[in-house]
């Protein structure tokens, strides 16, 4: 088994000829992505990561995650976007649903924080009660090395730590994974003897799961990076070998266009596990600053259901029909619950009782379906056999795959991001950083 696509639900919108007549237009997108040919080519070392990686660098990855292992009760993952997402993805879905808050004998491995993703001075104070006196270190992460919600925290945090081991020791617990050669955090990290983690020239933040920026966090945490690594090169193989008609991260990219030509500008990403959260802010990222650029691209959202079916389900079912729907479904629960009958049928639920728990969410997530295309919405889904570092290595693949390939079909560089600098240039010419005097002068009277 694999994670697959199955757009079988979305039948009554997309008749099996539209996708048949996508297969020159998907085929040209995807040859423009393989032979490195289109725009944004110098960014693409993605592609083959998962076969193509600094092997002795991910040997230090284990060997430092060893060592935060056994002398810290906290760390730090300081980092935002794409120096934040795929981290902490991939632990929520992985470890256990209540990973800091339950007990050490159970978690096994240090609690994890993010932090640096955004600028709240309370944020970070109440993490400075967490951490208390114990031990902690900290994974400083930051391709660019500038970034001014990381840095701050950076500051912070290294200097709580300076003052509780002094600066020699200090720098033994502090990771930067940043640029090979540029940018402050490398001056930094060389001049204070920081060890150092790469982001490779060629992969842009939203792509970088599967370098240190990923991987040190995750291996932390005690998940199994190899595995990891391997289902990744089993995507890859998939994505890159397999015909067309076969071809699920080819036609998930086909499919999501058909549905954006029909008028669908909207793609809502829904899970009903909750551990499926951070996958979907990673998959915003991924599809939102790939294709959302000259006015163009489909609007990533997500919900958590069935949480969000008692918030946001009037709005799927009845409200303006700008969306469509793709499911995650994790086909094996983790672990099972069964209802139990009681001897008087308060709460109405004898019905279910010897069902499981899994079973009802099932039913739900199956009725949702139906109800949502019945409501006009196209509903998609994407199946993860079960909850692994393999299935998951795949799903980050097939996501990143298709999205280049969406990318190039929308007519739209995927791999930069230029408008992420608008908000940037302001904040610096409000806080008054030189160099920035004019723009400065310009806000003051507009605000
Ligand atoms: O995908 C991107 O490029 C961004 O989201 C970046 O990852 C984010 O801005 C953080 O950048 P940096 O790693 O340079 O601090």
């Amino acid at each position: 088994s694999k994670v697959t696509f199955d757009y079988s639900k979305a039948a009554p919108f997309i008749g099996a000829h539209e996708v048949d007549f996508m297969k020159k237009q998907v085929m040209d997108a995807r040859e423009l992505l393989v032979s490195k040919t289109g725009a944004g080519n110098d960014f693409l070392g993605w592609i083959d990561l998962p076969v193509d990686y600094d092997k002795e660098e991910f040997d230090r990855i284990k060997k430092a995650a060893a060592k935060i292992q056994s002398d810290s009760e906290v760390l730090l993952v300081i980092g935002i976007g794409g120096s934040y997402l795929g981290a902490r993805a991939a632990i929520e879905f992985l470890r256990h649903s209540f990973y800091n808050s339950v007990s050490k004998e159970i978690r096994k491995t240090p609690e994890i924080y993010f932090v640096g993703n955004s600028i709240s001075s309370t944020y970070i104070r109440h993490l400075i009660d967490v951490i208390g006196d114990r031990d902690f270190s900290i994974n400083m992460i930051s391709k660019s090395g500038t970034t001014t919600e990381p840095a701050i925290a950076f500051r912070v945090f290294k200097e709580m730590m300076e003052m509780k081991y002094g600066k020699k020791e200090a720098a033994g617990r502090i990771y930067a994974t940043t640029d090979r050669a540029k940018g402050s955090l490398k001056g930094l990290a060389t001049e204070e003897g920081y060890e150092s983690f790469v982001v490779p020239d060629d992969v842009g933040g939203r792509f970088s799961v599967l370098t240190a920026v990923g991987l040190l966090p995750i291996a932390v945490s005690g998940a199994d990076i190899d595995k990891l690594m391997e289902g990744a090169a089993d995507g890859r193989k998939k994505a890159l070998e397999a015909e067309y008609e076969d071809n699920d991260a080819l036609k998930y990219a086909a499919v999501r266009n058909i549905l954006h030509r029909k008028g669908k500008s909207v793609e809502i990403l829904a899970n009903y596990e909750p551990s499926v959260h951070y996958v979907s802010e990673w998959w915003k990222q991924l599809y939102g600053e790939s294709e959302g650029k000259d006015q163009k691209g489909i609007f990533p959202a997500s919900v958590d259901l069935t949480t969000d079916l008692h918030s946001m389900g009037q709005f799927i079912q009845d409200g303006s029909r700008i969306m469509f729907e793709t499911v995650i479904n994790v086909e094996t629960s983790r672990e099972e619950i069964t209802i139990n009958e009681e001897p008087v049928d308060l709460d109405g639920l004898n019905y279910l009782a010897g069902k499981s728990v899994d079973f009802v969410n099932k039913s739900a997530m199956n009725g949702t379906i139906l109800a949502h295309t019945d409501g006009q919405v196209p509903n998609l889904m994407i199946d993860v056999p079960e909850v692994n570092e393999f299935y998951l290595g795949q799903l980050f693949y097939f996501f990143e795959f298709a999205c280049g390939v969406s990318g190039y079909l929308l007519g739209v560089n995927p791999f930069n991001q230029p408008g992420v600098e608008s908000y940037k240039k302001n904040m610096f010419a409000l806080l008054g950083k030189p160099g920035y005097e004019a723009q400065r002068e310009e806000l003051l009277k507009r605000l």
